[in-house]
């Protein structure tokens, strides 16, 4: 297939186009450049550049976002506005472009923090709806929304997929709640983060989803199964017969399962 990934430049693309490439034609698109022949400049929130970048493709991972990582709360008017613009209208278009151009799937990364303002311990099936206390959250379950909408009124084939904690052992370092640990081996950690998920069953979940042919539509959660889970994963096993290979424990590393 020919597939578009939006945010390739990230922390999650960088990985995905190495684990998509044998079976899949890429494009990577991003407002960030890359050193790579496959790279287009996109910038999500110009519906032109959506429609360009998505002509042709069969399918679409949707990524990008807009990165809080390193801002200070005196900055959340700014990061609110242009949150909004790039998960809620730059999701919008990349939809909108996708059923132009009549893809065969479109695979959105959502988040957990979609959810974070449910209370703690709650069960949060697969049918659970977004509901979040932080811009990040709420801008990422709005776009939960359109998918769903464009699935509902245009038949477009949709996966959303609700990310745990990425762990990138390259990186170093992870999230623990709202704290970002640079460095686990030098670093004392935290505590416990129950979504962590490794970023290798993240980009067999995403390849997964853009390659199983039903259902039409899905949203499931993309978690490591770790102590304490609150987000149910009987939908993403039962949907695209995956499971976590990795667990983690309380000091955050990964344990292969
Ligand atoms: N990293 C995590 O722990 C985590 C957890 C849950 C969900 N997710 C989801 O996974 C996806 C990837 O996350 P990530 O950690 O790789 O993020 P990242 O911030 O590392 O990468 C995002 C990429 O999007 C690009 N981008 C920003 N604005 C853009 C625009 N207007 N048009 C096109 N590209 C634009 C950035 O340049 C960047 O390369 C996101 O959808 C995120 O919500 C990540």
């Amino acid at each position: 297939m020919k597939v578009l990934i939006t945010g390739a430049a990230g922390r999650l693309g960088r990985k995905l186009a190495p684990a998509l490439e044998a079976n899949h034609d890429l494009i990577l698109g991003d407002v960030a450049h890359l050193d790579d022949p496959r790279f287009v400049p996109l910038d999500v929130t110009d519906l032109e550049a959506a429609r360009s970048a998505a002509r042709d493709c069969d399918a679409i991972a949707h990524l990008a976002i807009l990165d809080w990582t390193g801002c200070v709360a005196a900055e959340a008017v700014r990061y609110a506005a242009d949150a909004v613009r790039v998960h809620a209208i730059g999701t919008y278009n990349m939809l909108q472009a996708a059923w132009e151009a009549g893809v065969r799937r479109f695979v959105y990364t959502s988040t957990v923090s979609a959810v974070d303002g449910l209370p703690p311990g709650t069960p949060v099936g697969s049918d659970s709806r977004h509901y979040s206390n932080g811009l990040y959250g709420m801008t990422k379950g709005f776009g939960e929304d359109l998918c769903r909408m464009f699935h509902e009124s245009l038949r477009l084939s949709v996966t959303v997929l609700r990310l745990g904690n990425l762990f990138i052992p390259e990186s170093g370092g992870a999230w623990f709640g709202n704290v970002y640990v640079l460095d686990l081996a030098t670093h004392p950690v935290p505590g416990l983060t129950p979504s962590r998920v490794h970023v290798d069953d993240v980009t067999r979940a995403i390849a997964l989803a853009l390659e199983t042919p039903e259902p039409g539509y899905a949203l499931v959660h993309v978690v490591g199964d770790n102590p304490g889970r609150q987000w149910d994963l009987e939908a993403v096993r039962r949907l695209y017969g995956w499971q976590p290979r990795y667990t983690f424990g309380a000091d955050g590393l990964p344990v292969a399962t």
